[in-house]
Order: structure tokens, then sequence, then C-alpha cells
């Protein structure tokens, strides 16, 4: 395995969890719905947890949390501007149509977090015994919440949208009802919505 690129990614890592905090707290300034709201709250904690972890992470494999690289910088840039995107939706008279925004927002930084985490889990069978032993540790305890994260998001941001258009929407969305933890139960919720409507 490259250990450079390794390094990268924990750098854009610890960079999209430190965005991820940001987005999270533009978002709940957007929140309506009052389930969402409670969601979303949970996930900024979890974030802010998952910030600590990974900053001590990096720690424990020997890199300086304050290291930049241009990925890293990049990634913060899109953060910004997933933050920046929400807080031109709050200019606008329509509380709904923020909401969506930044239900949307929140499914662009969680798809990267998601992809971030499944990838380290990946490269910790490859690694040498004391990091393995630190990163398959942190990918066991974040994965789950990692899963969550994406596909309740994704479930929230569709019937956000589909209620947007005057159509049936199931809210809380299946995904959240059901527990989804994986992109097989996702694809299960996402198909009994039918039902649900
Ligand atoms: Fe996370």
């Amino acid at each position: 395995m490259k250990n450079d690129q390794l390094h990268e990614l924990l750098y854009q890592a610890l960079e999209t969890e430190a965005g991820g905090v940001q987005v999270y707290e533009t978002a709940l300034r957007c929140a309506v719905n009052e389930d969402l709201k409670d969601e979303w709250e949970q996930y900024l904690e979890h974030t802010r947890t998952h910030e600590r972890m990974m900053r001590s992470l990096l720690e424990t494999m020997g890199l300086d949390p304050a290291k930049e690289t241009l990925g890293r910088q990049i990634v913060r840039h899109k953060g910004e501007a997933l933050v920046e995107a929400m807080n031109m939706a709050l200019k606008g008279d329509n509380p709904q149509a923020a909401q969506l925004v930044a239900a949307e927002c929140i499914v662009t930084a969680e798809t990267k977090d998601h992809q971030n985490w499944e990838l380290l889990s990946e490269a910790a069978e490859k690694l040498p015994s004391a990091d393995a032993k630190a990163l398959k540790d942190a990918c066991g305890q974040v994965e789950d919440q990692e899963d969550e994260h994406l596909y309740h998001s994704m479930g929230w941001n569709r019937e956000l949208w589909l209620e947007s258009l005057g159509l049936p929407a199931v809210l809380p969305p299946p995904e959240e009802e059901k527990d989804v933890k994986s992109a097989e139960e996702a694809a299960r919720a996402k198909q009994s919505r039918k039902q649900m409507v």
C-alpha cells in the first residue's frame, strides 16, 4: 500500500469531520421539521466525536494533525462552499426551501465522510500491527454511525423533495423507521416506501 496516499486520506478524513461540524451547525439553522432537527443534533454530536477521534488517531500514527496538504485544503473549500450555499438559502424567504438545501448539503458531506471511513477500514487490513489496531478500533467505533448518517440523510433528502413537489412523502423517511445501516437495507427501505404513502 502507498503510505503517502494513506496519510493524505487521513488528513482529508480529519478535514471532512471538521467541515462536517460546520455543515451540521449551519444545517440546524435551516431545519424546520422537529424530527429532522433532533436527527441533525445527534449527528452533530457524533461528528464532533469523530473529529476528536480522527485527531488522536493521526497522533497515534505519528502524523501531525495540523499538517496542510492541497487535498485537505480542497476538502475544506468544499465544506465552506456547502456552508455558504445554506447561508444563501437562509437569505431567501422560504424556510422549507432552505431546509431542502441543507438536506442536500448533508448528503454531499456525508457521502465523502462515508467513503473516507470505508476506505480506511479497507486500508486497516493491510497495515502493520500497531497502526492497524488503532485504525481498526476507530473504524469499528464509527462505521455504523457513518452508515446511518448517509443512508438516513439520503432518505430525508428524497422525502423532503417529494413533499416539496406536492407528491406523497413518508416523513420521517422509512430509512429512519427501519433503522437502516447498510446499502442493502437502504435499498429495501426505499422499495417499501410505496406501501407507506
Ligand atoms: Fe463522521
